[in-house]
């Protein structure tokens, strides 16, 4: 048995409920106040017999014990199965265990967030730091701006930081692990960065994961950064993620620069929802970052040759975001830092008419060719063929094909023949097996067989994402499924679902992917096993209301209340209704295909 199953086995709702609000035992159910909102007649029920709770209330909605504990503490999945795994005494194995690997991680958060103060410090007052501070008031940054970054100072000495951490209890191995320190030839260890500007970079949660740190003149390199370490990936960090991240989803959409000063100056003129990628191209690691925040995503890059190399990546990164992705084309030999010095209304007016990556590409092919001669036309289209055809959205990449046709006055049935022949070929589907039979366990939230069928469909066949509308994340009862039928409805790719889900889940998670499921009439199997899904959930739903009305009536509740139950409780069963009646339809039209 996994570790969820074994978690919901050991844990009572009633008594997990109990100890945030004070229950009372009403018929076959519990009733309380909600506590998720402020009420004087309580509107809340835990039903022991589905290990389900439900409030009629403001909240109106309702789940299993996973998603009160949510709720309650406002945690996620993984951090509320923790709390229920350590209260119902199961040991989460290591591996699902951020804790055990934690150790380590946590001595390296620690070690370079106390780094990062020292260097902060030197920076704030030292008379070493002087030169420092004079460079960065040069290029305009202000106290707060100083702050907000914490930006520091890393004096010109070989031992300053290690003695500094090894007199607060960091030994050489873990600073040699954080990256801080390196070792010589001679075996002895110094300090990392030494006489630079000092740039920490912070991951979304705020810990410090390592260091950009740049020359405080012209002597090269410009830059060095911490190295690759159990903490620091630079092509998976965006530099300023921690300070962007509100801003980013507030305004829907993330600007990517290339440079720590770029982010620094964008955040210093109101530009909060700017991150950089630190010198590298964007990687689809970053891109799947940002991915939770916003679809949208705006690259800042020099119209040189690395740019264009990630132009052409953009396509792949709006594959993986199901959006588009839109790319500032900078003055040449600017970069976003010296556009904002220079006006920040420029900058802004750059970010509203960014275009998008692919109409982009066809500027620079079209203002490379001469599109009047036959040669240049097959040059043009052996650009940009290749990139309209990896588009998977059809309407874009229709969109695209007339746009081409037209550039090149041809007609759209060639330049549609000729993307058919680059297209690549799409994976053929699986052999056909039969079904495997489902074990179904006594306890009510251990399997729902139902919901666990409707998953595995969407999960074994992308072509179905196109109509998870009709499905929400309310429909799962059990909350293990509801986490990956959410996790699925955000990632394009089963890939990067796994990235999403608390890793306890990926036992279940890949007993879905794995199941046999016979392979004909997925369409209409599916379209079933959303009816069977609602009806399951509505009459659930009107179990529950029932239960509460019986004892709203026996114990002669307030009319106001049983009036709004009542209508509530109509409101299911007209869904219910509607459920049933297209259930029939859907009889009928089978009986007239069979004839
Ligand atoms: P300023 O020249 O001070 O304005 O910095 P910048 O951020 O504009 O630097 P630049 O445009 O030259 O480079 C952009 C980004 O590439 C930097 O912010 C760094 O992240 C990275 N980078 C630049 N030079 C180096 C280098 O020599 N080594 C490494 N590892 N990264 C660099
Ligand atoms: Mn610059």
């Amino acid at each position: 048995m996994g570790v969820i199953d074994e978690v919901k086995q050991r844990t009572d709702i009633v008594d997990v409920v109990g100890q945030y609000v004070t229950l009372t035992k009403a018929g076959r159910t519990f009733r309380a106040l909600c506590p998720f909102h402020s009420e004087k007649h309580p509107s809340f029920f835990v039903y022991p017999e589905q290990q389900s709770w439900h409030c009629f209330g403001a909240c109106n909605t309702g789940g299993d014990v996973f998603s009160f504990i949510m709720k309650k503490q406002g945690i996620d999945f993984g951090e509320a199965l923790r709390l229920l795994a350590q209260r119902a005494g199961v040991s989460i194995p290591s591996r699902f265990e951020p804790e055990a690997e934690g150790k380590e991680r946590q001595r390296l958060y620690q070690a370079n967030e106390a780094a990062a103060l020292y260097f902060h410090n030197l920076l704030l007052d030292s008379s070493a730091g002087e030169k420092a501070r004079s460079y960065v008031i040069g290029r305009g940054f202000s106290p707060k701006t100083i702050a907000d970054f914490q930006l520091g100072f890393s004096p010109n000495s070989w031992e300053g930081l290690k003695q500094y951490l090894t007199d607060r209890g960091y030994s050489e191995s873990e600073l040699l692990n954080a990256g801080l320190i390196i070792e010589a030839e001679t075996g002895k260890t110094h300090d990392r960065f030494r006489n630079r500007l000092m740039f920490p970079i912070r991951d979304a949660r705020g810990h410090v994961t390592g260091f950009g740190a740049r020359a405080l003149d012209d002597s090269l390199p410009k830059y060095i950064n911490s190295p690759q370490t159990p903490i620091f990936d630079k092509s998976s960090s965006l530099y300023g993620i921690n300070l962007a991240m509100a801003a980013i989803r507030q305004q829907n959409l993330a600007v990517i620069a290339e440079g720590y000063m770029d982010v620094i100056t964008a955040h210093q003129n109101g530009f909060h929802n700017a991150v950089a990628s630190m010198g590298t191209s964007v990687t689809e690691k970053q891109v799947s970052t940002l991915k939770r925040l916003t679809k949208n995503i705006t690259l800042a890059l020099d119209a040189d040759a690395a740019g264009e190399e990630a132009m052409l990546r953009g396509v792949s990164f709006e594959n993986t975001l199901g959006a588009e992705v839109k790319v500032i084309i900078l003055p040449r030999g600017k970069d976003p830092d010296d556009v904002i010095k220079e006006d920040a209304k420029s900058w802004q007016k750059l970010v509203e008419e960014a275009l998008p990556v692919v109409d982009y590409k066809f500027n620079v092919v079209t203002s490379e060719l001469d599109l009047t001669t036959a040669k240049g036309k097959s040059a043009a289209a052996d650009e940009l063929l290749p990139i309209i055809a990896e588009i998977k959205d059809t309407v874009r990449q229709a969109h695209y094909l007339q746009k081409l046709a037209h550039l090149l006055k041809v007609s759209e049935h060639s330049i549609e023949a000729a993307v058919t022949r680059i297209r690549p070929r799409q994976g053929r589907g699986r052999a056909e097996e039969p079904k495997q039979e489902v074990a179904t366990h006594l306890h009510p939230l251990l399997s729902s067989p139902i919901e666990e069928y409707c998953l595995a469909l969407l999960l074994q066949h992308p072509e179905l994402k196109d109509k998870h509308e009709e499905l929400s994340p309310e429909y799962f009862e059990n909350s293990e499924n509801r986490e990956i039928f959410i996790a699925w409805q955000r990632s394009d790719k089963i890939e990067s679902l796994k990235e999403e889900l608390e890793p306890a889940t990926h036992e279940h998670l890949d007993s879905l992917l794995t199941r046999n499921l016979l392979n004909t009439k997925i369409e209409q199997k599916y379209a079933e096993c959303v009816l069977r899904l609602r009806e399951k959930s509505l009459r659930s739903l009107a179990t529950k209301i029932e239960a509460v009305l019986a004892l709203e009536a026996q114990s002669g509740g307030r009319a106001a209340d049983l009036a709004k139950l009542n209508e509530q409780g109509i409101e299911v069963n007209i869904q219910l209704g509607k459920v049933f009646a297209q259930k029939s339809q859907r009889r009928l039209e089978q009986r007239g295909v069979r004839k």
